[in-house]
């Protein structure tokens, strides 16, 4: 449908013309946007996305510690949780309808080496978290990382050999992990290393160990992205990581590339498909489920989250308007859910909004 947009076009106001302001003359406009606008009750009812509490999943940082909780300071408001803390969250956000947690552990230096071993102990300060949360709550869905950043002495994803990232040994130990997570308990294995054929590789050895229900949602399009720094000190591994992941991680200028990584995950297996960072990389998230129209989330990132959160404290922001703004706009560009540190917060207000 074609709406003509040429409008009759006012006569200038002379000076001081009161009368053109005030007066009841219309300008005889056929279609006005304003009047769609005009109350609460239509802007509701006109509304095209929106966004609800099983759209949320909660990242959430896991320690072995003594205290219940030890603050992140480049995340104002999100901490650390030992594992009763963490069980205790978990009922929490189930009580609120939260789909999912995906948990991430603070790994003690002493248990990181070359190639990330802790990550294969079934008896890990993760499979722990697993099975306890699994024990109390378990009605919440738990998504865990296949990645070995939280458990290497070098901070990267996979093993190295001097400076290079190997790609089929690294897969080879990612599958390891898969299946110790898988051990546990998890329901759903996230692979966020972005090394090739980790997910057809993650597939067939679930599929071989009778865990043919355990799904994949791969991390697809992973960018290369100064937006993780916060969850890198949450993690410990802003210390640790030697250069960068640029030659795993992708390239932000690229977005055909992302289309391709996709492509691949599913082929291989993948059952959700995610892209990371979220509000910078828009335009993917409505790429990808243009395309593919496969379940397709978002992760708000570390960085994304600080940076809301760092402009509210200094009163430059309303910051649960710019959250609650931040999570639609995903849902606008098609995803069909958000990974978001904001998740508890957001349900209580649509719960309160409700
Ligand atoms: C680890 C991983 C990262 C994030 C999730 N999984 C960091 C990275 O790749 O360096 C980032 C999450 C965030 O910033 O909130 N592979």
């Amino acid at each position: 449908m074609a709406f003509r947009v040429v409008q009759p076009f006012p006569a200038p106001l002379a000076r001081g013309d009161d009368q053109s302001i005030h007066g009841t003359e219309s300008l005889g406009l056929t279609r006005r946007m304003r009047r769609n606008r005009k109350a609460d009750w239509s802007r509701r009812l006109v509304r095209e996305s929106v966004l609800t509490t099983s759209d949320l999943i909660w990242p959430i940082f896991l320690i072995d510690s003594s205290e219940a909780r030890t603050p992140i300071a480049w995340m104002p408001g999100v901490d650390r949780l030992n594992i009763d803390e963490a069980v205790r969250q978990s009922e929490h956000a189930a009580a609120l309808g939260i789909p999912a947690i995906a948990p991430f552990p603070f790994v003690e230096k002493g248990l990181r080496d070359a190639t990330g071993s802790e990550a294969l102990n079934g008896r890990n300060l993760m499979c722990r978290a697993v099975r306890a949360i699994k024990a109390a709550v378990p009605q919440i869905g738990i998504i865990c990382d296949a990645a070995l950043d939280p458990y290497t002495s070098h901070g990267h994803d996979g093993v190295m050999a001097g400076e290079r990232i190997l790609n089929d040994a690294s897969v080879r130990v990612l599958t390891q992990q898969a299946l110790a997570l898988a051990d546990a308990g998890t329901d759903v294995i996230a692979p966020s290393d972005m090394m090739d054929g980790r997910v057809g590789a993650i597939r067939a050895a679930l599929d071989a160990s009778g865990h043919d229900e355990v799904q994949i949602m791969a991390y697809a399009a992973k960018y290369a992205s100064a937006f993780y720094g916060p969850f890198r000190d949450a993690i410990g591994t802003n210390a640790t990581l030697i250069g960068d992941k640029r030659t795993y991680q992708m390239d932000p200028g690229n977005s055909d590339e992302a289309i391709a990584e996709v492509a691949l995950d599913l082929e291989e297996g993948a059952d959700m498909v995610m892209i990371k960072p979220g509000l910078p990389y828009l335009d993917v998230i409505a790429r990808v489920k243009d395309q593919f129209r496969v379940p397709t989330f978002a992760y708000q990132v570390s960085g994304e989250y600080a940076m809301i959160m760092a402009a509210a404290q200094n009163g430059w922001l309303d910051g649960d308007k710019a959250m609650m703004e931040s999570l639609m706009a995903f849902k606008r560009a098609g995803a069909d859910g958000v990974l978001t540190y904001f998740a508890p917060r957001v349900a209580e207000r649509l719960k309160a909004e409700a």
